[in-house]
């Protein structure tokens, strides 16, 4: 079943472009300029009555949720809240009464997340859910939902079940921008945007021999840190969450912005920095953070799409991704995040697929 791959995690994360191919197929309309989805079970009045939206999970899924809040705040403006699903359960949070409520899950079994679901529900709120488990618990239990069709997931590591998870929240922000102030010609640009994904995400796994030499170079460390500002935030935390559970380095993920706060303190020679550098308008900032970095002798292993905008000399290490629409570029920045994790742990020895003292589905609180 592996191929010519030694891990699942390694199979999964080159399974990439065609597990997006999968999750996107026959959901979207050219003639409306949108994102369509059979199972959601709301009509558009309904739709229109939602004020606020509040997503649950746990893990890399709940990093998926971050980066769903940043597009579907951008492109629908419907404000979004994000909680750990185990927190929501015992918080007892107040919502307003047109709050929608979605839980993600790849498993579609974790405990925590099918607890939060039932609390809203008790509670009397509409949950829906993204989930890769047809037919798991979540998916029964929810009024409704989206399934991701990536394929079974094996590794312990979430890869291409959490870039499958940012791709259909990105559908979403666009199904719920076309019903509000998002315009026919900015959908289209959204849709050809995801429609090309497949291709670009390709053209950074066509670089996995760069990045499994920058990974075999830093894999001796004991701590990084991951940066990225705005939609990259949720792209750090989940490089450094890749790392620190297979291959057992402390890292540590953080808005850029926040490093002369206090992670500052961390940098030393002992502490590369992995950051991202998209082009746009905080590049200007993450380079001077990669300054402050450097002047303090930590190493910058750079993710950037700024191309010639980002001169060779500005890191250590640079990985270029293709600069594309806002909406892809957090699956675009994600997959030399995985790739350098999995090379990293393979180097150490670790064993990948089964990291120490993880579960692939936590089914306890
Ligand atoms: O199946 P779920 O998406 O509900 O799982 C949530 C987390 O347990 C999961 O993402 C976990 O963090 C993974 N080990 C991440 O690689």
């Amino acid at each position: 079943e592996l191929g010519h791959f030694t891990h699942y995690m390694e199979k999964e994360i080159f399974e990439q472009p065609t597990a997006l191919e999968n999750s996107m197929r026959g959901r979207f309309s050219d003639d409306d300029s949108t994102a369509k989805f059979g199972g959601l079970n709301l009509d558009p009045v309904q739709w229109r009555q939602i004020d606020r939206i509040l997503f649950c999970a746990c893990g890399t899924t709940w990093h998926a949720c971050l980066t769903a809040e940043y597009l579907i705040e951008k492109y629908a403006r419907i404000p979004v809240e994000v909680e750990y699903a185990s927190e929501f359960r015992y918080r007892n949070a107040p919502l307003d009464k047109n709050t929608l409520v979605f839980v993600i899950s790849q498993s579609g079994e974790t405990l925590d997340t099918l607890e939060a679901l039932r609390e809203a529900k008790r509670k009397g709120y509409i949950v829906l859910g993204i989930t890769n488990g047809v037919g798991s618990s979540i998916a029964r239990e929810t009024d409704g939902g989206i399934y991701q069709h990536a394929g079974p997931e094996i590794g312990v590591a979430s890869t291409k079940a959490f870039t499958s998870q940012i791709l259909l929240s990105g559908m979403l922000a666009l199904h719920l921008g076309r019903m509000r102030d998002l315009s026919f010609g900015d959908g289209r640009e959204m849709v050809a945007a995801f429609r090309s994904l497949p291709g670009l995400v390709s053209t950074v796994l066509d670089q996995a021999d760069k990045i499994k030499e920058i990974a075999e170079k830093y894999a001796d460390f004991s701590d990084f840190l991951f940066l990225g500002r705005q939609s990259m935030f949720p792209i750090a935390l989940e490089g450094a969450l890749k790392l620190k559970e297979i291959s057992y380095i402390h890292a540590e993920g953080y808005p850029a912005g926040e490093m002369k706060h206090g992670p500052i303190a961390l940098i030393s020679e002992e502490c590369p920095s992995v950051i991202l550098s998209p082009h746009g308008d905080t590049l200007k900032k993450v380079i001077s953070n990669i300054q402050e970095t450097r002047a303090r002798k930590g190493s910058v292993i750079a993710i950037t799409s700024a191309g010639k905008d980002f001169p060779q000399d500005t890191a250590d290490e640079i990985i270029h991704i293709p600069q594309a629409h806002d909406c892809i570029m957090p699956i675009l920045a994600t997959i030399p995040l995985q790739l350098l994790a999995y090379y990293i742990a393979v180097k150490r020895g670790c064993d990948v697929d089964k990291p120490r003292n993880l579960a692939k589905s936590v089914t306890v609180e």
